[in-house]
């Protein structure tokens, strides 16, 4: 097993990385000395798969669980759903001393955390990562939210939880759509940090896709994400300054999930293209080799480009790209790779540029 500590003060936590860690959550949870009552929100798909070993490993620690399955999906990471979730904690009686264990993807970290934060003006939580973009990226900063119905994680909170456990045979179950689409973050996460990791990948990445990879390699690759994960945020917890470089590819994937009303392509598999997108950008700035630019694409398209870029109207991106939060002064800020494992946040990019990019990305993998 590896540990990582996120040294943020009084709010530093642990990130336990290994397999076969379910079976001793229960241990580590009383080893914190959190509360005998902890209410394990859940969705239908990892109940499925994950709650027994979880229920089994508290109850023998001692630990009085209480389940609050839900559907699950983003449309249920909404005020709706977690209205419904708090009234079973008030219920269920759960008192201050209680914490909720979110046990899942990024959809249940973010609703479990955000429960976590307000009910009684907050409770310890704990996450159990089950996807891989919660293994290497949500569970990871202490980010909650749940969507609005004028705009996605418009309402949440920073709450970082207590600890949180990473098995990695959890993975197992996680359907290869979904596996592709984390790896989007992981290649990310190489591309602005991690040359090393950026050479792992290029050895190893059908191993992955395809499940073959050793437990320990898969421990130490996701333990290598966290670890770039939590540096960055223990630089900037409240996301002010480098925490920004995590968006690198996220402003025209956003705006290419946006435009296409969040249904066409997962998170990851916007974000893939929005990596493409403004690695054109970066060279034609100058920003970068054209050897790391070459590898870079190269990657991203044995990892898999998803199709259907080329029916979007560029426009429609282009103009979403406008309502990010990282605009300032009709320029756009955006994140650019140096080389690979090294990223900058850059200001004072024009719409022209970020249309040429678009295009680009259009006419070389639209299809
Ligand atoms: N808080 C943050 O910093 C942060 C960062 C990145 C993403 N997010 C949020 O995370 C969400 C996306 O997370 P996600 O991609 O994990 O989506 P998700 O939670 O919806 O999970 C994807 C699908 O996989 C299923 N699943 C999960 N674990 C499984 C397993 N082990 N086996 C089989 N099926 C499994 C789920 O039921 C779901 O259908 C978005 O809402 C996004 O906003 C938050
Ligand atoms: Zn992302």
């Amino acid at each position: 097993m590896r540990t990582i500590r996120l040294n943020l003060a009084e709010r530093s936590y642990d990130v336990q990385v290994g397999h076969g860690l379910l079976a001793n959550l229960g241990d580590h949870a009383r080893a914190l000395a959190l509360g005998r009552r902890v209410a394990i929100v859940v969705d239908q798909a990892v109940a499925d798969s994950c709650l027994d070993p979880v229920c089994t490993s508290l109850q023998a620690a001692g630990f009085s669980p209480v389940v609050l399955p839900f559907e699950g999906g983003d449309p249920a990471k909404s005020m709706a759903t977690a209205e419904d979730l708090l009234g079973r904690l008030i219920e269920a009686e759960l008192d201050r001393r209680a914490w909720v264990l979110a046990l899942g993807g990024g959809v249940v970290g973010d609703l479990g955390g955000f429960i976590a934060a307000v009910y009684l003006r907050g409770i310890d939580f704990v996450q159990v990562p089950t996807t891989i973009v919660a293994q290497v990226d949500a569970s990871v900063g202490g980010k909650t939210a749940v969507n609005h119905r004028l705009g996605k994680n418009l309402v949440g909170a920073f709450h970082q939880p207590r600890l949180v456990v990473i098995d990695t045979d959890v993975l197992r179950t996680l359907p290869r759509r979904e596996f592709v689409a984390g790896l989007a973050e992981v290649v990310k996460h190489a591309a602005i940090a991690d040359g090393d990791l950026f050479t792992f990948l290029e050895e190893h990445l059908e191993a992955l896709v395809e499940q073959r990879l050793a437990a320990d390699q898969l421990d130490w690759m996701i333990a290598r994400n966290v670890a770039i994960k939590a540096g960055v945020v223990e630089s900037d917890e409240r996301e002010s300054g480098a925490r920004a470089l995590l968006n690198y590819g996220h402003t025209i994937g956003h705006a290419i999930e946006a435009a296409t009303a969040y249904e066409r392509y997962r998170h990851g598999e916007a974000v893939i293209l929005g990596m493409l997108a403004v690695a054109e950008l970066g060279a034609r700035r100058g920003f970068w080799s054209a050897s790391d630019r070459q590898r870079h694409d190269a990657l991203l398209v044995r990892l898999g480009v998803p199709a259907g870029v080329a029916d979007i109207a560029a426009d429609s991106i282009v103009q979403r790209t406008r309502s990010d939060k990282k605009r300032v002064d009709g320029h756009l800020r955006l994140v650019l790779c140096r080389r690979l494992g090294e990223a900058a946040v850059v200001d004072g990019i024009a719409e022209s540029e970020v249309r040429a990019a678009v295009t680009h990305l259009q006419e070389h993998y639209g299809r």
